[in-house]
């Protein structure tokens, strides 16, 4: 139980509290003390720390605050009814239990952390607390499931926009839906269906944002190939109003679509493509594909011309690997 020594911390911001003073106020060893500041630095606490003079309290945690979202939201399904979890190990979890027992669609759940998040093809997912955005949106578009990558097209590109409109910076999506700064990655989409004989009954999109992680909050095999809001911009970026800004944009595209269907954001997607007219290779789980990728079909799978044999190919699904 930390509370006891975050009290202590903060009622000495000016000064430095050396860990032998701590111990004796809180009454408790100088391995807790260090073992307490340790998880109040996971939790998102900043320190100043002197050997051999103590600990000050540099920065609280920048915490997501339900009412603070419910406040500014501009949408007017999505995210009326938001669960801001301090730690679970992945919102697609919660989000899945929520859904059968009947939540309605926009339902919002949001963790600071996930100790077990998961990305597309059973790959982990890393959401250290109170630096990113973690969270899945349940949906029940009245669609088949073979519809549903276009969902999962349509929230890329509402992710890119809202994004590049909260920060003014270059995002582009790589097919399917990954979003990258160069070719880094800063957000990826996760879209889980249920359905009974083809007609879905909810979606789970779950989306995951890398906002204030700074170089070395990534582990050492993430560092080449990821990046944050905050790291791209040189600034760090208020979590509300990429959140809120995103539930609006992704609203209008879904009344769109409803309306329209996917042509409008096929155009939009292709716009924002960075995947399209140069030279990729896609790891499919049949096997490797290299060429050119042209287009979308009209459910949202890459037309590429395969450069070994000239061959028109409709990809379903894979992995896009860029050509130096
Ligand atoms: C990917 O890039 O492969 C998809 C990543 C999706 C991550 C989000 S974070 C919120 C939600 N909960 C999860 O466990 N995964 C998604």
């Amino acid at each position: 139980m930390s509370e006891p020594l975050l009290q202590l911390l903060l009622a000495n911001t000016d000064s430095y509290i050396s860990g032998e003073e701590i111990s004796r106020q809180l009454q408790i060893s100088r391995t807790a003390v260090w073992k307490q500041i340790n998880k109040l630095r996971s939790q998102g606490y900043e320190f100043d720390a002197i050997p051999r003079v103590g600990y000050r309290l540099k920065q609280k945690p920048d915490r997501l605050n339900t009412l603070m979202l419910l406040s500014q939201l501009k949408s007017s399904v999505m995210g009326q009814q938001i669960k801001l979890l301090e730690s679970t190990p992945s919102t697609q979890i919660v989000a899945q239990q929520m859904a059968e027992q009947g939540a309605p669609e926009g339902t919002l759940i949001i963790a600071e952390e996930q100790t077990s998040g998961r990305g597309r093809m059973g790959r982990a997912f890393y959401s250290p607390s109170g630096k990113g955005i973690w969270m899945s949106l349940i949906l029940k578009p009245q669609t088949s499931l073979q519809f549903t990558p276009q969902l999962t097209l349509l929230i890329a590109v509402a992710l890119c926009r809202s994004l590049q409109r909260v920060v003014p910076i270059s995002i582009g999506i790589k097919w399917p839906n990954d979003l990258l700064v160069g070719t880094k990655k800063i957000s990826g989409i996760l879209l889980e269906s249920s359905a009974e004989d083809e007609r879905v009954r909810y979606c789970i999109a779950g989306i995951g944002i890398s906002v204030n992680l700074d170089l070395e909050d990534y582990p050492e095999q993430l560092r080449d190939v990821a990046t944050s809001l905050k790291i791209e911009s040189g600034a760090k970026v208020d979590r509300t109003a990429i959140i809120t800004e995103f539930l609006a944009e992704f609203e209008t595209l879904y009344v769109l679509y409803n309306e329209q269907g996917f042509a409008p954001i096929r155009t939009l997607w292709e716009a924002l493509s960075i995947s399209l007219h140069r030279p990729i290779t896609i790891n499919t789980l049949h096997g490797k594909v290299t060429g050119v990728a042209e287009q979308l079909d009209e459910l949202g799978a890459l037309w590429m011309i395969e450069s070994a044999t000239g061959e028109r190919r409709k990809i379903f699904s894979g992995d896009v690997e860029f050509h130096r």
